[in-house]
């Protein structure tokens, strides 16, 4: 598949989806949040890909937020519409992926960016990254669900007075915060970010996919993430992978897991 706004490359079962809008610092507009849904969607069902890092090309951004230029005209049902449509394709479309999806931080992660991240299943960032929700500034709140997922990953105190301020924090506060999981230097952002997805791959993928699932199922609304959880936990001694990992062990040898 081509992509304009995007690139996909893969390597020992790793993709690496980049945003490439370098002269617009990433940002994402309606073509890049299709063409990000179509990658995300072929590489889930891709069996050689068994985990997909994000992130954004050039040393100054992850992603700077959604287009601004795009929307600046909008109505109140193409408001609506715009960040409706943009959490079916593509935040939760992410969020709910069978295949853990790592946000790689390279540079600036604002508004619908640091959404896009928040998205992902975890993040790691360099530490020239800076990290903000600054829609006030613009009179609009978040859209691609930065109202829901700030709080659950920083605390809701935190997360007022980020989108409150529209202030931007640096990787170490962010760090500090739990927004992201480790900070290293960009030259070894992307090395750093696949040797946590290698220690990921050595796991059963099917039921690193049940995980996902379980711990998603905290949450969501009206759903019981401990029912969740049992009937997962149940449904993994259905598979071959349970098999293997169990006769492994007692083998005293490594796993060969297949994901069925
Ligand atoms: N939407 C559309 N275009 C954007 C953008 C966005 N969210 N963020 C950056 N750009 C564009 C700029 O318009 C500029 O384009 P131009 O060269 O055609 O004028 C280009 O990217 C470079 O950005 P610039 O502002 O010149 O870089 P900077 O280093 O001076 O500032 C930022 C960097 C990130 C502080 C600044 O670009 C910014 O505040 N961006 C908007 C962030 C935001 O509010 N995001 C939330 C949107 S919901």
């Amino acid at each position: 598949m081509n992509y304009s706004n995007i690139l996909v490359a893969s390597d020992n079962n790793i993709a690496t989806i980049t945003v490439n809008r370098p002269t617009k610092l990433n940002a994402l507009n309606s073509e890049t949040i299709q063409e990000l849904h179509e990658a995300f969607k072929s590489l889930e069902n891709n069996d050689d890909i068994r985990v997909i890092i994000l992130t954004g090309s050039g040393e100054k951004a992850f992603v700077a937020g959604a287009d601004i230029a795009e929307f600046a005209n909008f109505s109140i049902a193409e408001g609506e519409q715009l960040a409706k449509q943009g959490q079916e394709l593509l935040f939760d479309f992410i969020e709910n992926l069978k295949k853990p999806v790592i946000a790689a931080i390279n540079g600036f992660a604002l508004g619908g960016g640091l959404e896009l991240a928040m998205s992902c299943h975890f993040r790691i960032a360099s530490d020239n990254a800076k990290m903000g929700l600054p829609e006030v500034t613009l009179g609009l709140i978040p859209g691609y669900g930065g109202t829901q997922r700030l709080p659950q990953l920083v605390g809701k105190g935190r997360a007022m007075e980020m989108i409150m301020t529209a202030e931007m924090i640096d990787a170490a506060a962010a760090k500090n915060y739990g927004l992201v999981n480790h900070v290293v230097t960009l030259a070894e952002l992307l090395e750093f970010t696949k040797s946590i997805a290698t220690k990921i791959m050595r796991n059963s993928p099917l039921a690193i996919s049940k995980a996902i699932k379980a711990i998603n199922a905290n949450y969501k609304d009206g759903v019981n993430g401990f029912e969740t959880e049992v009937r997962n936990f149940g449904k993994c001694f259905g598979t071959e992978d349970f098999k293997e990992g169990t006769t492994a062990f007692l083998e005293k040898r490594k796993s060969e897991f297949t994901g069925k």
